[in-house]
């Protein structure tokens, strides 16, 4: 990846309307349960990030003809659950837990052996939290001494994987979406029961797709998704929605910015994702949902925000797996919030694309911001200080990229932001947008 730094100046008022890129985690299921689907499945509005893109690029490594992106269009062949062929190379993932978390519970069912890699940031991250329910259901995997990639599958053989009741220790989509896939190639039922809702894209599309999974509410905010393995999916269109979690860093910038008023439109509005237009409403901010409707099964709106002054809050822990990927541009904002912000229940934030509780605690600080990290998130004194000139380091995370070219908005001056090329994980076109509404961006 060649060094690309933002230098961000600031500047007053955002204004426009707009449309983000499409949904990175819609996206990438679309490529995984087309792939295994029987039939062509064709999708638009796909995200043609290099997130999704390495998703894309796996399946066709594994033989699957797959023609685009093309203007967010893919057409792909799908080869039935059992039809993956085994691929020459390891699989790269790149910067992706997503790809590489949910990939590892497709190809924990298939009867050949296959590694998966990727890039400095991912080769550090976490993956015992899925090696641990696909062993349990009969898979062999290693990882690297301490649980991170690469993972090396060793085929099923004759065996399949048995269907288990997993509960899992953290909320997340990906452990859930894991356990879920695995089940589709092992016998019986499998059950995920999470501590709190997660996204449910998976779910959502496995009954798109005609593959039956039952999700319910149990007490104290525990949900449990389950299905039966062995029955098969059948293709269809896909129509992604633009990614909220990409939309955010403009809804955030126009609130915090004097007089702006912006659309941005056709967000996907899925209740597992929205938690960032909740904080920020019980902050005070002024965002409408206008056009509210569906697409394919999942809910969309266009967001209409204006400028209004913030107050600090502490935000409900029920709130933080619905607004898991917002916390980066989310603490920009609480640092304009008149007051203090305070956020607990987050620990999964250390272990993202970079540990996102020291790495944005160390950032505000180093712009004056009163931001002080602690085990599970952050307290934030906002309103007192507005961010100063200052060199940020991204440490390999697209977000921080992005939540620090936001903080440059209201600064005194000049922010520079480094090794900002990462930004094109999920959202390639973010400065020409960004540049649109209003901000004054320089990408050298
Ligand atoms: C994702 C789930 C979340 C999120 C990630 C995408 C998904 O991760 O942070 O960006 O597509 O399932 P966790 O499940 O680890 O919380």
């Amino acid at each position: 990846m060649s060094n690309v730094t933002f230098k961000v100046q600031p500047n007053g008022t955002i204004k426009g309307r707009i449309r983000v890129p499409g949904d990175k985690s819609i996206s990438h299921r679309s490529i995984m349960l087309g792939a295994i689907a029987e039939g062509t499945t064709t999708v638009t509005g796909f995200l043609e990030g290099d997130d999704s893109l390495a998703t894309l690029k796996a399946f066709q490594d594994m033989g699957v003809e797959i023609d685009g992106p093309n203007n967010g269009r893919v057409t792909i062949k799908g080869v039935g659950l059992k039809g993956l062929k085994k691929p020459i190379n390891p699989l790269d993932m790149g910067n992706s837990g997503t790809a590489m978390r949910l990939m590892a519970g497709i190809l924990a069912g298939q009867d050949f052996d296959c590694e998966l890699i990727g890039d400095a940031s991912l080769s550090k991250r976490p993956m015992k939290r899925v090696t641990d329910p696909l062993r349990l259901m009969g898979a062999q995997i290693e990882t690297a001494d301490g649980g991170t990639p690469p993972l090396k599958i060793t085929g099923t053989g004759s065996h399949s994987l048995k269907g288990i009741d997993y509960v899992l220790p953290m909320a997340s989509a990906q452990v859930k979406s894991c356990v879920l896939l695995a089940g589709l190639y092992a016998e019986g039922t499998t059950s995920a029961l999470e501590p709190a809702p997660t996204r449910d894209h998976t779910e959502r599309m496995l009954n798109g797709f005609g593959y039956p999974v039952t999700s319910e509410k149990l007490d104290n905010q525990r949900m449990k998704a389950c299905l039966q393995g062995g029955g098969r999916l059948t293709a269809r269109h896909i129509d992604v929605p633009s990614d909220i979690s990409s939309a955010a860093f403009f809804i955030a910038a126009a609130t915090v910015s004097k007089d702006s008023d912006l659309v941005v439109e056709h967000v996907g509005m899925n209740p597992t994702r929205v938690g960032i237009i909740d904080i920020l409403k019980l902050m005070g901010a002024d965002i409408q949902l206008e056009n509210v409707h569906e697409v394919g099964g999942e809910p969309v709106a266009d967001v209409h925000v204006k400028y209004a002054p913030l107050k600090g809050i502490a935000i409900p822990e029920s709130l933080v797996a619905l607004a898991i990927d917002e916390f980066p541009v989310l603490f920009v904002v609480a640092a304009t919030a008149e007051g203090q912000t305070i956020l607990t229940g987050a620990e999964e934030l250390r272990v993202k694309e970079s540990d996102r509780i020291q790495v944005m605690a160390d950032a505000l600080q180093a712009v004056g911001i009163d931001a002080m990290p602690t085990k599970d998130g952050m307290v934030i004194n906002g309103g007192k200080q507005t961010p100063q000139s200052s060199e940020i380091q991204s440490h390999h995370d697209h977000r921080i990229s992005m939540a620090m070219t936001i903080a440059g908005l209201n600064a005194a001056s000049e922010i520079v932001i480094d090794d900002c090329a990462n930004v094109n994980t999920s959202f390639p076109t973010f400065i020409e947008l960004i540049n649109k509404v209003g901000m004054k961006v320089e990408v050298i």
